[in-house]
Formats: C-alpha cells, sequence, structure tokens
C-alpha cells in the first residue's frame, strides 16, 4: 500500500469576466489578434476584496467534499502560488486556518506556472516516504494583482482561478510517474522585479512599474515548448508506457499554440488534449488542477484514466506526471 491517488478535486473561479473585447478598451489590441496568438477569449478577475486564499480554500472545501473527507483528516497543505496574500507567512497557513486544519505542516511552493505540479510532485514524495497519509495540493492565484493592464503584451493573457486537489495513500496504482526540472540562467525573462529583497517596495520602484509581472513571451514561448515536449516523452518513458496508452492530456493553460505541439510531438488526436484556456486564460498555478477539476465534472476524465499532466513557468521551471485516477 505504498501508491499515491487522487481522490477528490476542486475549484474556484471569481465571477467577474474580462473578455478580449473588454481588453480593446484597455490597449491596442483585438480580439483577433487575442484568439489567433493564444487561443483565449476571456479570462477571470478577482475583486478588490478576494486574495489567493480566498480562491484556494473555495477550490480546498470542494476537494475535501468530492474526497469524502473532513479538514482534520489531512497531514499537510501545499500551495503552488507565484500570487500569494501575502510574502509571508504563507497562503498554505491562511489555508490551514480558514480550514480548521489542525496539526498540520503548511507551506507554498514558488515555481511559476508549475507550482501546482511541483506541490504534487513533493506531497507524492511525502507520502510514499511515509511521513503523510493525506495532503491536500492546491494551486491559486489572482494574477491580475501583478498584471499591468497598460502592458498589452502580458495583460491578455492572465487570469485568477483556484484548484485543489486531496492525495491519498492507496491501495491501487495513482501518481505513476513524476518528474520535475528547473533552469534559472534565463530567470529575467519572466519575473516581477520589485516587492522582494533584491528591490523593495519604494515610491520610486511603484513609479516605474517593478511590482508588475515582466515577460519576453517570444523567448519564454520557445522554451516552454521544447521543455514541455521533453518532460512529456520523457515521463511516459519512465513509467513504461507508450504516448497512444494516455487517455487524456491536461498541460498549462499558457497558449494555445504550444499545447498543440505539445500534442503533435505525441502524435495525440485533439480529442484526447483538454483546453479550458479560452475561458480562464493562464491562471499559472492553478492551470492544471482547475483543467482537472472541469475535465472529471464533464466526464472527460473518468476513473481508471490515465493522464498526463505537463507545465512550465517562471524559473524557469518544468514538469510533467502521470495519473491514474
Ligand atoms: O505560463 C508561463 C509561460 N508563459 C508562456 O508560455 C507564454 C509564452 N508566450 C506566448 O504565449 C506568446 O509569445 C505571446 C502570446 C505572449 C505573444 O505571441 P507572439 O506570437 O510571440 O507575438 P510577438 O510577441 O512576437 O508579437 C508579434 C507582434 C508584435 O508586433 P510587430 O513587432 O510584429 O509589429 C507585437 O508588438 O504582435 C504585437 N503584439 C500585439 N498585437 C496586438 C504583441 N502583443 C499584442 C497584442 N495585441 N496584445
Amino acid at each position: 500500500m505504498n501508491h499515491v491517488k487522487i481522490i477528490g478535486t476542486g475549484s474556484a473561479a471569481p465571477d467577474k469576466v474580462l473578455s478580449n473585447n473588454d481588453l480593446e478598451t484597455l490597449v491596442e489590441t483585438s480580439d483577433d489578434w487575442i484568439t489567433a496568438r493564444t487561443g483565449i477569449k476571456e479570462r477571470r478577475i478577482a475583486d478588490e476584496n478576494t486574495a489567493s486564499s480566498d480562491l484556494g480554500y473555495e477550490a480546498s472545501v470542494k476537494a475535501l467534499e468530492s474526497a469524502n473527507i473532513d479538514a482534520s483528516e489531512i497531514d499537510g497543505i501545499i500551495v503552488g502560488t507565484i500570487t500569494p496574500d501575502f510574502l509571508f507567512p504563507s497562503t498554505a497557513c491562511l489555508l490551514q486556518s480558514k480550514l480548521g486544519a489542525r496539526g498540520v505542516l503548511a507551506f507554498d511552493i514558488s515555481a511559476g506556472c508549475s507550482g501546482f505540479l511541483y506541490a504534487l510532485h513533493v506531497g507524492y514524495g511525502m507520502i510514499t516516504g511515509g511521513t503523510a497519509d493525506k495532503l491536500l495540493i492546491v494551486g491559486a492565484e489572482t494574477l491580475s494583482r501583478v498584471v499591468d493592464y497598460e502592458d498589452r503584451s502580458t495583460c491578455i493573457l492572465f487570469g485568477d482561478g483556484a484548484g485543489a486537489t486531496v492525495i491519498s495513500r492507496s491501495d491501487e496504482p495513482g501518481i505513476l510517474s513524476s518528474i520535475m526540472n528547473s533552469d534559472g540562467k534565463d530567470w529575467q525573462l519572466l519575473y516581477q522585479p520589485g516587492g522582494g529583497s533584491r528591490i523593495p517596495a519604494t515610491e520610486e520602484s511603484i513609479r516605474n512599474k517593478e511590482h508588475f509581472l515582466k515577460m519576453e513571451g517570444k523567448d519564454v514561448f520557445k522554451v516552454a515548448v521544447k521543455s514541455m515536449e521533453n518532460a512529456t516523452v520523457e515521463v511516459i518513458k519512465d513509467a513504461n508506457l507508450d504516448p497512444s496508452d494516455i487517455d487524456l492530456l491536461i498541460p498549462h493553460q499558457a497558449n494555445y499554440r504550444i499545447i498543440e505541439a505539445i500534442r503533435k510531438r505525441l502524435d495525440m488526436p485533439e480529442e484526447k488534449v483538454f483546453c479550458n484556456l479560452d475561458r480562464y486564460g493562464n491562471t499559472s498555478s492553478a492551470s492544471v488542477p482547475i483543467a482537472l477539476d472541469e475535465a472529471i465534472k464533464i466526464g472527460k476524465a473518468k476513473k481508471g484514466d490515465t493522464v498526463l499532466f505537463a507545465a512550465f513557468g517562471a524559473g524557469f521551471t518544468w514538469g510533467a506526471s502521470i495519473v491514474k485516477l
């Protein structure tokens, strides 16, 4: 009994929709350009009273309900986020308190858009290593707080949301393989300069918009495609599977063209790839768990299916996991 299974999922997104047509009124862009270059049609934006832990809480409550367990039964909370409520304490600690989960370990992981997969990987290691039996693994983001709505190269991409899973020790196979990676040499291609210890918030840093996310999209695109393609091929091999054994690919939802490149590399039919970025945009750490929850809800992913996750993000970080549901 040393397998690790996903036993519950949940997701949450703010009600407010920001469409491509809305963005046309903010920056020089068009619905046609955004749709053709990214596949995104709209994204959700949190109101001023909602932070990442609020979305994470809503997703976590649903995940616990779907797992049919109480918060008191989990041994730990790991949150992937690059938009925590505060630099410290962690968003995981805020969730611990809101959920009333006592005596648990709780921490955040900063791994850009790979945050959820990194958290799942660490949780997998904890359970197989014997230090936990059940964990809450969350991706929660309010990217709208760090996006510059005067920068058309980034503001069209990102949205807010959260997804959560409960993972548990199990007799049946669950996570079949998980491989994570990083390379920090090109960190400046995607980062938030201000607000940390290198450029603390000052009047000048705010004036220079250094607390906003910066991205060299074209360069990031190329590395993202290559890294995620390689990670998916590697993890399939590590699990002793063939691409044809994968029932559903759930990739990080950054750009439809990136997803298509991975699909083609694996020679998978379109119906085996789950995409919801048209409705949410890029929600960073939240994208994979939101997509998983939706795929399960609409019956696209079912018990017994073999699902391949892949992600890439700031750092750079990337990884892929294969899970039998
Ligand atoms: O989630 C973490 C990882 N992040 C990603 O994976 C994002 C990866 N990058 C991308 O998805 C794409 O690079 C973008 C969607 C960000 C940009 O698409 P692109 O095809 O790489 O466009 P580009 O940056 O090369 O820009 C092409 C043209 C430029 O104009 P010129 O120089 O050709 O005249 C841009 O100024 O499109 C222009 N442009 C826009 N036009 C209308 C850039 N942004 C916009 C815009 N609306 N929003």
